[in-house]
């Protein structure tokens, strides 16, 4: 996996990602060895360059949305439970949705989701000022964690003149996040 992975601070922030998912899921009464799991392979497909992440993913006839082909690292989080089935034979369909759902969320997300997104989302090596707040907010609920967090990511891609994608907004709707 290390070899995979390839760069020394993603191999610490899967690690990380892996503890703070484990926690989460221990609160929301998600079972603590997937999110474990989710967090270790979640970013297995992230140092893939953009053409490669396009080339895989169209390979496997996989969808490809608008804001994916404008940014695919995107494609790293579905792209990324593929591989995890492929080559770690991992089958089982709860960690594979959250490896696939780490970046973007979804409408639907399952307390395993929200606990490997948050903790993508909020681990302490991340660097910037709610991070915090968010991570004792998510630690207490898990539906005012992901709408606070939602809306501090979008309110992110806005500040920058960034395009928000489909599956997030379709999160943040489903967490009433105010728009
Ligand atoms: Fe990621
Ligand atoms: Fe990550």
């Amino acid at each position: 996996m290390r070899v995979e992975i390839g760069q020394e601070h993603r191999y610490a922030h899967c690690v990380r990602v892996a503890r703070c998912a484990e926690l989460l899921a221990a609160c929301y009464g998600a079972d603590t060895r997937k999110a474990r799991l989710a967090g270790l392979l979640h970013d297995i497909a992230r140092l893939y360059p953009p053409a490669r992440l396009l080339e895989q993913c169209k390979r496997r006839g996989m969808a490809i949305g608008e804001a994916e082909r404008a940014s695919p690292v995107l494609l790293h989080a579905p792209l990324g439970a593929a591989l995890a089935g492929e080559r770690f034979g991992l089958a089982d369909t709860e960690i594979l949705s959250a490896i696939a759902k780490h970046t973007l969320a979804d409408a639907h997300m399952s307390p395993l989701d929200c606990a490997v997104y948050l903790a993508d989302s909020l681990e302490p090596g991340r660097s910037f000022a709610e991070r915090e707040a968010l991570w004792e907010l998510a630690q207490h609920d898990m539906a005012a964690g992901m709408r606070a967090t939602l809306q501090s990511t979008i309110g992110y891609l806005h500040r920058r003149g960034l395009p928000v994608a489909p599956q997030c907004l379709a999160a943040a709707r489903a967490f009433g996040v105010e728009e």
